[in-house]
């Protein structure tokens, strides 16, 4: 088919960015891929594709023949088999809210941006089995209203949850606030459906617990990072609905106090706990900076602090006594006031009400935001063991000071499961020097990540930012498997080249 056969606005596109070689080409891909998904599935101007074509962080800007939205497995499964017909490259995307800039595409403009975001209908909520089974285009925020209006409870939760999506959380294994007790997306996942490069649709969907019949595939597609295959659904596990909680923010001695304090409130609570999180006085800094509207949560801001929840699906846990406290908040206090009187706790407050807890929460979630908003930021999302995390710490603080006092040690995250997102931003007084240091300080981060035997990504996945990282701490026989089953899935390596490995 010709150029001038294609509707209007598709074949200027093409002129804007031609495929390799041929032109004409370009046009009879724009209108094969018309022709499966409509007007509606289908973008190819600038200003349309824009949004899908930069990173959140504005760190990668790609180019792409067109930004294609499929509403079907089987319209995926058809775009998968006309991209392997003429080897043109895809990139899934669900949200774009990743940070490894693995949904972006090259500057090359010959790859299919496949968009799952139409792609958002939940298949089936089997409350009996405690699963549902998604679409990969459902943004988070609507998996937890729907599941909380049955009484249950889908527990992954980050900040990015009113636009990522559950693709790209399985597409990432996503981490966030809750792993410390639910584990992360991988623990959470039952099963998957995948559409393969060339249309073959594999249906390992299913609400099995237990299943042991050979390989198991889904965990290869699970932070796969859209390098093996399109995720087009999923059967997830769901909780019971916690219906009671008590939220403290402490200031404690130091990390190793932390650690301590989770440990004593875990075992008071019963394996309670729901979130664990550490925030130092950088990022109270930082965040107060740019938010200043936010209360700040006590009266002096100490140098370590902990986010922390515990919760119960049994109401009874939420009934306040005589005294006015839940059975969880009497856990919560009690707990504080003893590792008050051991020195590992100097101050604390415990939540009153629904809207002081969400005051809590916003301090903590608006840390990736307030980071974003600041000029210089080397970003880091690593894992330690626990018994590791007061060592690393104290070691990466004497060490980033030699290279310059002022930068602000923004170690903070999920004490709980072990992941800290130690960044380090720019003092306002240094920011210009900054940038030059920049190298150097990663290579501090990663030294001691080594040091403790850590991850350099705990859950934010390779993408394109840690692809060369990756290979240097990975051992070449561990590569060299990831590659085998890289070239096995996908040979001719058009699904997302450059991500990964
Ligand atoms: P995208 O960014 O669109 O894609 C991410 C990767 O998955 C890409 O490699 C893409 O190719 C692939 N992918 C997307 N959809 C599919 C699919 N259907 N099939 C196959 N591959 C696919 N992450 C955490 O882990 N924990 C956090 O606490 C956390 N907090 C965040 C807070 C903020 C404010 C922001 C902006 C981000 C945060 N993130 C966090 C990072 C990000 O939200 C997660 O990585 C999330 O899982 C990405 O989902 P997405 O739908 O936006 O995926
Ligand atoms: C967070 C993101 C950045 O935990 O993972 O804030
Ligand atoms: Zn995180």
């Amino acid at each position: 088919m010709l150029p001038s056969a294609t509707p209007d606005g598709y074949s200027i596109a093409c002129l804007e960015y031609p495929f390799p070689g041929d032109p004409a080409v370009s046009a009879e891909i724009i209108v094969a891929l018309h022709a499966i998904v409509g007007d509606a599935g289908l973008k190819t101007g600038d200003t349309d594709t824009e949004s899908f074509l930069t990173d959140w962080h504005g760190q990668y800007r790609g180019r792409s023949l067109a930004v294609v939205m499929p509403e079907t497995t089987e319209q995926v499964s058809q775009v998968m088999a006309l991209a392997d017909a003429h080897d043109i490259v895809v990139v899934p995307q669900g949200g774009n809210t990743g940070f490894m800039g693995g949904a972006t595409p090259d500057d090359a403009g010959n790859s299919i941006l496949l968009s799952l975001r139409r792609m958002n209908r939940i298949r089936e909520i089997d409350a009996t089995n405690m699963s549902m089974t998604v679409e990969a285009g459902c943004v988070l925020q609507t998996l937890h209203d729907t599941t909380e209006k049955q009484g249950l409870y889908f527990p992954l939760n980050l900040a990015a949850k009113g636009s990522c999506t559950i693709g790209g959380n399985l597409g990432t294994n996503a981490g966030g606030l809750n792993v410390v007790r639910y584990g992360t997306t991988r623990e959470l996942t039952l099963g998957v459906e995948v559409v393969l490069m060339g249309g073959r649709i594999l249906n390992l969907l299913g609400g099995l617990r237990k299943d042991n019949t050979g390989y198991d595939l889904r965990h290869l597609f699970v932070g796969s990072e859209g390098t093996l295959g399109v995720i087009t659904a999923a059967t997830m596990k769901l909780f019971p609905q916690p219906v009671a909680r008590a939220t403290s923010f402490a200031e404690v001695r130091d990390v190793s106090a932390a650690v301590e304090l989770l440990h004593r409130l875990q075992a008071a609570s019963g394996g309670g706990v729901e979130a664990f999180e550490l925030i130092p006085a950088d990022i109270l800094h930082v965040v107060f900076h740019h938010f200043p509207e936010i209360p700040q949560p006590l009266a002096t801001r100490g140098a370590m602090n902990v986010l922390m929840e515990i919760g119960s699906s049994n109401p009874a846990s939420g009934i306040a006594d005589d005294s006015g406290e839940t059975p969880l908040q009497t856990i919560m206090q009690e707990t504080l006031a003893t590792a008050f009187e051991d020195g590992l706790v100097i101050d604390a407050t415990i939540a009153a009400s629904e809207a002081q807890r969400r005051a809590l929460w916003d301090v903590r979630e608006n840390a990736p935001e307030s980071h974003k908003r600041s000029r210089g930021v080397a970003r880091s999302d690593i894992s330690l063991a626990q018994s590791s995390l007061a060592p690393f710490y104290e070691d990466m603080v004497a060490a980033v000071k030699t290279v310059d006092p002022t930068i602000r040690i923004c170690g903070y995250g999920h004490l709980g499961d072990g992941n800290l997102h130690f960044n380090l931003v720019a003092d306002e007084r240094s920011n210009s020097e900054f940038d030059s240091k920049k190298d150097q300080l990663y290579e501090l981060i990663y030294e001691h990540v080594a040091k403790y035997n850590g991850s350099i990504s705990a859950e934010h996945g390779i993408g394109q930012t840690k692809r060369a990282q990756l290979a240097k701490v990975k051992a070449p026989e561990v590569l060299d498997v990831m590659r085998a089953i890289k070239a096995s899935i996908d040979p001719k390596n058009l699904m997302n080249p450059g991500k990964v490995i």
